[in-house]
């Protein structure tokens, strides 16, 4: 009771601030499906704005009609959930936002898939597991609408000109921050040696690794790509590397259903695994190359059930690796 009249007086107020010729204009903005983000202009000219107390103004059984996918959950989670979706609404750091609340194991167990040891925790070499400041790193301003849409779900980083445009892909977005002269504040790198990828991304990218550009005839020795393959675009960065969560080194993907996202979901959902050792890559390249002419190791297994490289035993980076063109590069 006390909480309904405390909203009646303040709702009163705001409107008697903005009758008197408040700026309205700037005021009427309200999330939208695909901007679940809270702003100064809430609760009705923004009485609401920088109150942290959610229970006090929302029933929870009467939220959520127009949105199916999360109503149950986040009954279930409660007011903590909140500002997960909705953002901090103008309160300082104290109500941190939560993720991984809904997305863990038990509750959302494929999305993403959570099994491994190493997550893109924004430190090289450590490892330890993504928490929720983090995600928020990449996924400012999520709608969760069991959609993935890379202008949407990835935060904007400003561009080589500091301007905040939409990205055309997804390695735009990774590459905002792994180059040597347009780093992001608060994410600055270093990299071991000038040709490291962690800083040289975006020149390899520009230059050479756009991995699975068509520039092929077809006819080198070892080409050929898995029939279940299908590739109107480059490869992203996410085909070979996972952000959340592998057992492998420099993140790149364990299993074939953490990234390879064009390859026919009856091969990808096998899923087939990935290991990786002294740098014999065999089983990620295999997931996507299966050579059409067989020569040299073509026929054997590479150890993950699937065949069609060359090499398979060798470390792959004395010839293939990131910025180096000399052998057909990476
Ligand atoms: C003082 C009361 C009050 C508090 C506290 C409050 N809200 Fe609101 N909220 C409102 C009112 C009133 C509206 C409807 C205003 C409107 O339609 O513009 C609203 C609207 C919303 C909307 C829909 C906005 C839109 O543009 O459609 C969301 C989402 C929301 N609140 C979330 C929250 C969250 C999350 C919290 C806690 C951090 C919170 N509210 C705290 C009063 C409150
Ligand atoms: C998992 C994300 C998520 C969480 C967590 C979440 N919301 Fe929402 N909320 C949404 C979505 C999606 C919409 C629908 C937007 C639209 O209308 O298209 C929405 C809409 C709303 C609205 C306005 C329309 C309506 O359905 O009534 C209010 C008010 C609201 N949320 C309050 C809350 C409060 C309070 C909490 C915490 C108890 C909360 N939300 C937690 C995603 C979330
Ligand atoms: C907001 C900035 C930012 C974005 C966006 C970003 N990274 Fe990073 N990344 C970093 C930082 C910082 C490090 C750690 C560097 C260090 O410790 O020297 C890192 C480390 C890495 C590592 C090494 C991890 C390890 O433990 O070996 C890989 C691989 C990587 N990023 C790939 C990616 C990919 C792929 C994307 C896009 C999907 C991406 N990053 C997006 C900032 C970013
Ligand atoms: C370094 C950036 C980065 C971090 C940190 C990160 N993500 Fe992601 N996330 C991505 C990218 C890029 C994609 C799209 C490619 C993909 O699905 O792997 C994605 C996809 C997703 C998806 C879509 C589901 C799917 O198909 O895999 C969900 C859900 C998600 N992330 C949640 C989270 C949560 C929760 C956290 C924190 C625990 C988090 N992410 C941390 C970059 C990141
Ligand atoms: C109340 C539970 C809940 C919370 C809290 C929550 N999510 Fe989600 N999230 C969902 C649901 C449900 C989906 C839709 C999953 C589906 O059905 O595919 C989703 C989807 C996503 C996706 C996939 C893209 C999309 O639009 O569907 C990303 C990325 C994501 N969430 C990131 C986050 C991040 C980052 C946070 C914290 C800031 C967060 N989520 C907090 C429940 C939650
Ligand atoms: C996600 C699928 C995918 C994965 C995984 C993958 N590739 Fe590729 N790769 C492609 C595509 C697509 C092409 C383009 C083929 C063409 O041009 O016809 C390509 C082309 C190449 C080329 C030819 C480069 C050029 O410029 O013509 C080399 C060399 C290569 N890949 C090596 C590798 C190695 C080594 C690995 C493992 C570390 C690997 N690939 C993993 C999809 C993939
Ligand atoms: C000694 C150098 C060397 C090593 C080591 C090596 N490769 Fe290659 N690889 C090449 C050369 C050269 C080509 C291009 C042949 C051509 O253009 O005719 C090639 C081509 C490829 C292609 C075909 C890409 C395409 O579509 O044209 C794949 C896939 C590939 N290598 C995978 C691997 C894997 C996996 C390993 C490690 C297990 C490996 N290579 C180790 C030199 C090497
Ligand atoms: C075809 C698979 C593939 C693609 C696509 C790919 N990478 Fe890699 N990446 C690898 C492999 C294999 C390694 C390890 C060998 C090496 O260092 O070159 C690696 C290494 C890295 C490292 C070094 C990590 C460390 O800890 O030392 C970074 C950073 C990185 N990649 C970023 C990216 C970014 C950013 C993109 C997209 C622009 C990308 N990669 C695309 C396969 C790939």
């Amino acid at each position: 009771m006390m909480n309904k009249i405390m909203l009646f007086a303040i709702l009163m107020m705001s409107l008697l601030l903005s009758a008197c010729g408040g700026d309205s204009e700037g005021d009427t903005k309200h999330i939208t499906e695909a901007n679940l983000i809270l702003d100064s202009s809430h609760g009705e000219g923004g009485a609401a704005w920088g109150l942290p107390d959610c229970a006090a103004c929302h029933s929870i059984a009467v939220i959520h009609d127009n949105a199916e996918l999360i109503r149950g959950l986040v009954i279930e989670k409660g007011f903590v959930s909140c500002t997960g979706c909705h953002g901090n609404n103008g309160t300082d750091e104290s109500s941190s936002r939560q993720c991984v609340i809904c997305h863990n194991n038990s509750d959302m167990p494929e999305n993403p898939i959570w099994q491994g040891q190493h997550g893109h925790i924004f430190t090289v070499g450590v490892v330890a597991d993504v928490s929720d400041e983090q995600c928020i790193h990449c996924h400012a301003a999520s709608d969760m609408d069991g959609q993935f849409e890379i202008n949407t779900d990835l935060t904007k980083y400003p561009d080589v000109l500091g301007n905040i445009v939409d990205y055309s892909s997804e390695a735009e977005f990774c590459l905002r921050c792994h180059n040597r002269d347009h780093q992001q504040t608060g994410f600055e790198i270093t990299g071991s040696s000038y040709d490291d990828p962690l800083v040289a991304s975006e020149d390899d990218f520009n230059f050479i690794d756009k991995h699975g550009l068509v520039d092929g005839s077809g006819a080198a020795t070892y080409s050929g790509l898995r029939e279940a393959y299908s590739y109107q675009s480059i490869v992203d960065c996410t085909d070979c590397h996972t952000m959340h969560a592998t057992d492998n080194e420099k993140l790149i993907i364990d299993s074939s259903n953490k990234g390879v996202s064009q390859l026919d979901s009856l091969l990808r959902d096998v899923p087939y695994p990935v290991a990786v050792a002294d740098g014999d890559y065999s089983q990620l390249c295999v997931l996507c190359h299966q050579m059409q002419v067989i020569v040299d190791e073509g026929a054997e297994d590479t150890g993950n059930g699937l065949s069609g490289v060359h090499d398979i035993g060798s470390d792959c980076r004395d010839c293939h690796t990131h910025g180096e063109a000399a052998q057909a590069g990476l």
